[in-house]
């Protein structure tokens, strides 16, 4: 598979390859894992660290379980909130940025069977998923990974990436508690949340 010119690897366009990550829990990785809390669902394995593994490699020696994901367009996201994002966002990889959690999350039938504009209202009119977002802006950067349009079957429906530092993380606390008490999250039925942390 050539590899396209890719920025971020967030355009739809960009080849697969560039959109497509694997996290896998491992013995010895690049994120040690601190905490694993299930918010509703069932645990996965537990692993001392997570490693993101280059499409291209091999899958580690150590590793227990493997989540994949790719990168697409975007939904929901109206053009004066993507402005609102582009502007406020920040890139993933910053330095001080030595937190990071890992979130996949599956949805149910239900919010599957309903059509995409009962999906944006519920998303955005009713749940503020954008506007809850943006508060956490900049300190938060973020990656979001869909699990359905790979061609095998994958546990979750989305993987879900943040980064930030130390610092902030009651920013982060404050945005699951937020996100988690709205009317889009009644459709999650598997939620885990890996907290990360690494070397600065
Ligand atoms: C850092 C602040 C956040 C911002 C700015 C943000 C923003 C967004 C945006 C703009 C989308 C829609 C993308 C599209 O148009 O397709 C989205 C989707 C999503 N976000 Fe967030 N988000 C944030 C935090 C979170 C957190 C903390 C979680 C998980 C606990 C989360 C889980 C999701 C999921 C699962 C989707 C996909 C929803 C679906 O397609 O059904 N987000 N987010």
């Amino acid at each position: 598979m050539s590899p396209l010119p890719s920025l971020d690897g967030t355009h739809a366009g960009a080849s697969l390859s560039a959109r497509y990550f694997r996290f896998a829990g491992v013995d010895r990785g690049d994120w040690q894992v601190l905490d694993q809390r299930v918010i509703v669902g069932e645990a996965l394995a537990d692993v001392a660290a997570l490693t993101v593994v280059p499409p291209t490699s091999p899958t580690p020696d150590s590793m227990h379980w493997m989540l994949s994901g790719v990168t697409s367009n975007e939904r929901y996201v109206e053009r004066e909130e993507k402005a609102a994002l582009v502007n406020r966002q920040e890139p993933l990889g910053r330095p001080g940025a030595t937190c990071a959690a890992l979130i996949p999350i599956r949805k149910n039938a239900t919010w599957w069977a309903l059509t995409q504009d009962e999906r944006r209202r519920i998303f955005e009119a009713d749940s503020r998923h954008i506007a809850i977002g943006l508060q956490a802006l900049p300190a938060i950067a973020r990656r979001l990974h869909h699990c359905r349009d790979l061609p095998t079957p994958e546990p979750f429906d989305f993987l879900t990436w943040f980064e930030y530092a130390p610092q902030n993380e009651p920013i982060f606390d404050k945005l699951l508690r937020d996100l988690r008490s709205t009317h889009e999250w009644s459709y999650v039925d598997w939620e885990v949340e890996l907290r990360l942390m690494r070397e600065a």
